[in-house]
């Protein structure tokens, strides 16, 4: 399962408290969750737990000074630089001195500076003895902080390194992490919207051992499935077969073979959903009677009757309080033309149109070349992309136009 943390840069700030230990661990799971972790330490934190650990963990230098003193060349550690390589910075363990002159903007170490310089959000977690935690001052900075933007990881409550008990303990390091975590993914632009997706061909069984199919990979609906997923959305994905994983803790996934099994699912769950895209290539026929022995080689030629299958794109089309409608259309000649009646006839909300015609478009390949359609007849056309990036491209233009 992948984390929202995933290839962030975090800057953990350490300051000198007993709790310091336990940034050992917070540095465990973050490289853990895939984020690049750096480590500034305040000159006490020092004294808790040692840089050979934190770098051995982090697997990059730690700093601590603005002057690398250990180093030959004694260069300049460039506070600026490291504020703003951070998509965000954490302060773990915060202590009230620490905390202290960040709410004065006092800088009389590398933490302090690369935190005035940072521009990314920042999070920090208290920890201190309770009467320090309780202290009217530290009160006030919490909330001064707090107003200057920075987000509270509170504390815990229980036993003290003091020996005493209440408010002060250092978060679980676990508890930080899912903090994080939770406070990134509910502020994606998607969070709390469900989206529903088809993607994938669909098998139509001739007899036990034959269908007709077509060569949809499913990597097109694959990467917008989890592009919406990365962008907070709740999504449900009917995917025929496919061999392409999807694995996101936001994604449900229902697997489907024939298009009126793929009708089913979304018929199911449809008017429950914010927006659906439809990226599936739906076989528009299926054999009327398939046959429950394989077929033998008889004759010399062999005809299957086939019957029109439900459009299911069509059919959301027609709701009544239907969602944020998004259709596909791989068109081999004429293609606007085509695309335009497509879009009008299955009223879309958006269409994407890609060409057979293009290189580096359709199925198969790992590249794709868009055009969008939107309602009022605007077209807008993308460059040959990953399709990992064309995904991007599609979610941005759904986004745009449902926030
Ligand atoms: O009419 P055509 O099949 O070209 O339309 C393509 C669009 O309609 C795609 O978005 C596809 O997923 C959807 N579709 C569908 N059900 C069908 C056929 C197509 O949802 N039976």
């Amino acid at each position: 399962m992948k984390s929202v943390l995933s290839g962030r840069k975090i800057v953990l700030g350490i300051s000198g408290g007993i709790a310091a230990y336990k940034a050992t661990y917070i540095v465990r799971l973050l490289v853990k969750a895939g984020a690049v972790v750096k480590v500034i330490m305040t000159p006490s934190a020092r004294d808790f737990v040692t840089p050979l650990t934190l770098s051995t963990l982090s697997k990059n230098p730690v700093l601590s000074h603005f002057t690398n003193e250990e180093d030959e060349n004694d260069l300049w550690n460039n506070h600026v630089e490291l504020g703003l390589w951070a998509d965000l910075l954490l302060i773990a363990p915060a202590t009230a001195n620490t905390m202290s002159k960040m709410v004065n903007g006092a800088i009389d170490n590398l933490l302090l500076a690369t935190y005035c310089s940072a521009k990314c959000p920042v999070y920090f977690a208290p920890a201190m003895d309770l009467d320090m935690y309780k202290h009217p001052s530290t009160q006030a900075n919490f909330e001064k902080l707090t107003s200057y933007g920075n987000i509270m990881i509170p504390a815990g409550d229980g036993e003290l390194a003091s020996g005493l008990s209440g408010k002060g303990r250092l978060a679980e390091p676990h508890e930080i992490i899912e903090f994080i975590e939770q406070d990134i993914q509910s502020k994606l632009p998607l969070s709390g919207k469900a989206c529903l997706i088809t993607a994938g061909p669909t098998y139509e069984a001739i007899d036990p051992v034959r269908f007709i199919g077509n060569h949809s990979s499913g990597k097109m609906g694959a990467s917008i499935a989890i592009e919406l997923a990365n962008q907070g959305a709740q999504v449900q994905l009917i995917m025929g077969p496919s061999a392409v994983s999807t694995e996101h803790h936001l994604i449900n996934r229902v697997d489907v073979k024939t298009a009126q099994q793929m009708y089913d699912a979304v018929h199911k769950i449809v008017h429950e959903v914010d927006v659906a895209i439809f990226s599936a290539a739906v076989s528009d026929y299926r054999p009327l009677n398939p046959v429950d022995q394989k077929i033998k080689k008889k004759s010399e030629t062999l005809s299957i009757e086939l019957v029109k299958n439900p459009d299911i794109l069509a059919s959301v089309g027609v709701m009544k309080n239907k969602p944020f409608l998004v259709g596909f259309a791989l068109e081999t000649e004429n293609e606007m033309e085509h695309a335009f009646a497509k879009a009008e006839k299955k009223q879309t909300d958006l269409l994407v149109l890609n060409s057979m015609r293009d290189k580096g478009a359709g199925f198969g390949v790992d590249t794709n070349k868009i055009t969008i359609i939107d309602k009022d007849k605007n077209i807008f056309r993308f460059e040959t992309k990953l399709k990992t990036e064309v995904a991007k491209d599609i979610v941005n233009e759904i986004i745009k136009r449902i926030l």
